[in-house]
């Protein structure tokens, strides 16, 4: 763990919601700013001078114009479907009958998970992704070599045994009992243990039958504090599907609500095809969403009411995710730009200061985390990144135009990639750097 150091550079904050309050008022900016670390954690972040002054003999790291700001966090995603990202020409159900669950089913072999794991991991750390929301397979090593890859990196992830009892081929299949034994085998070995969060994770209602749903639902009751993540209403067969396979539920999310899986922690990834009882009851139980836009684009499922969910109901919590392999991208770069794209295409523009706490703030909120990780104020764990604001030869030229900050993190939303990133930091400490 880091002693004590100082981090000079461009500093971006949020000190409210910009969904509430607007971008100005919701972001503190220091086009000379520092940030103090301390012991892991950020004791202190403003005007450079002030800071440097304050702290004397700590050593600064200058990174010039560079912007020090938090990780991102991404709050779906799927690890082993990262080797079958960019697969052709499938939406939803038959994308996962022929691309995902063949390749989910190889992570019956623990080396397999944990080559996968590792190389997710560090694919985050490289797009400046601090922490994510991650499903493992239904193969409890699965998840066993995911936190040991994110523990050998001190890093703050979320993760969970896929529960699934039909709908699902051989070798991919659990039962209720052993789904319930396995995930509470897997919270007492790793929810709490270092940064790991356990999120209890029934893949979604057509492959869980209504006896796994219970036994998921009993257990979270057991174990309220851990997260739970699941999909809803991604593309209309599937919500037809669940109609036919639960003919007593009002709707899909009626289905989680009945057995006991809605409620603050419970992340929706999707949430594309919402009646009005579905957004209301979603609201009324505190549960969040996982907007996945990459994924919405890539397998056609639809476009996601950014406005009506979270502009004029701002007390759903929604973040922002990549839902690799659905999802097309690992870069929250990519995420925004298609989350704006999305937005615009049902006439509502998303602002940058939006964008980008969704993807920090947004997301940590929906993980229950945003005390710890997703910000940059005194007392969060130091998990942060700096952007190269002009990693490319466009960024530079359309940021040489730009008219105030808002400007310059728009160019970054829709041009950015990989080389914008030119460090991360974990836990004060730097665990990466572009060459
Ligand atoms: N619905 C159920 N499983 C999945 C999955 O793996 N990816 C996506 N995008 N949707 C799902
Ligand atoms: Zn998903």
């Amino acid at each position: 763990m880091t002693q004590s150091v100082i981090l000079k550079g461009q500093t971006l904050a949020f000190v409210d919601d910009p969904f509430v309050v607007g971008p100005d008022l919701a972001t503190r900016f220091e086009t000379d700013g520092a940030v103090w670390i301390e012991g892991g954690l950020v004791r202190s972040f403003g005007p450079a001078d002030a800071i440097i002054a304050e702290a004397s003999s700590v050593p600064v790291h200058d990174f010039g114009k560079h912007l020090i700001t938090a990780g991102f966090v991404d709050c779906h995603a799927h690890y082993p479907q990262l080797p079958i990202i960019a697969s052709y020409g499938e939406q939803l159900l038959t994308w996962l009958e022929k691309y995902t669950f063949p390749t989910e089913t190889a992570f019956q072999d623990a080396g397999v998970a944990a080559e996968a794991a590792s190389f997710f991991v560090d694919e985050c750390l490289r797009n400046g992704i601090t922490s994510s929301a991650v499903f493992a397979t239904v193969h409890p090593e699965s998840v066993d070599v995911f936190f040991e890859a994110a523990a050998a990196r001190n890093l703050r992830m979320a993760c969970g045994k896929v529960l699934m009892d039909r709908n699902a081929p051989d070798g991919l299949r659990d039962t209720a009992q052993d789904g319930y034994d396995q995930s509470k085998a897997l919270i007492d070995a790793w929810h709490g243990n270092g940064r790991n969060v356990y999120a209890l994770t029934p893949r979604f209602a057509p492959t869980s039958t209504p006896e796994q749903l219970a036994a998921a639902g009993a257990l979270w009751s057991e174990y309220p504090d851990i997260l739970m993540q699941t999909h809803l209403s991604e593309n209309p067969k599937e919500v037809a599907w669940v109609a036919d396979l639960f003919p007593d539920a009002p709707d899909y999310f009626g289905v989680y609500e009945h057995f006991g899986l809605a409620g603050p922690g419970a992340i929706f990834g999707h949430a594309v095809h919402l009646t009005n009882r579905e957004r209301a009851a979603i609201r009324d139980t505190g549960s969040a969403i996982a907007h996945c836009p990459t994924s919405n684009t890539f397998i056609g499922s639809g476009l996601f009411d950014m406005q009506g969910l979270r502009d004029k109901e701002a007390t759903i919590p929604v973040g922002l995710a990549t839902d690799v392999a659905g999802g097309s991208s690992l870069s929250m770069f990519a995420t925004m730009r298609t989350a704006y794209e999305i937005a615009q295409l049902r006439g509502y523009s998303l602002h940058p200061a939006k964008a980008w706490h969704l993807a920090t703030v947004g997301s940590a909120t929906a993980m229950r985390i945003a005390d710890k990780v997703g910000n940059l104020a005194p007392g969060i764990e130091a998990d942060l990144i700096i952007i190269d604001l002009t990693s490319t030869n466009l960024i530079r030229r359309r940021v040489a135009r730009a008219e105030n900050i808002w400007d310059v993190l728009f160019a970054q939303m829709i041009l950015a990639d990989d080389r914008a990133i030119a460090a991360t930091y974990v836990a004060g400490e730097p665990v990466y750097r572009q060459d």
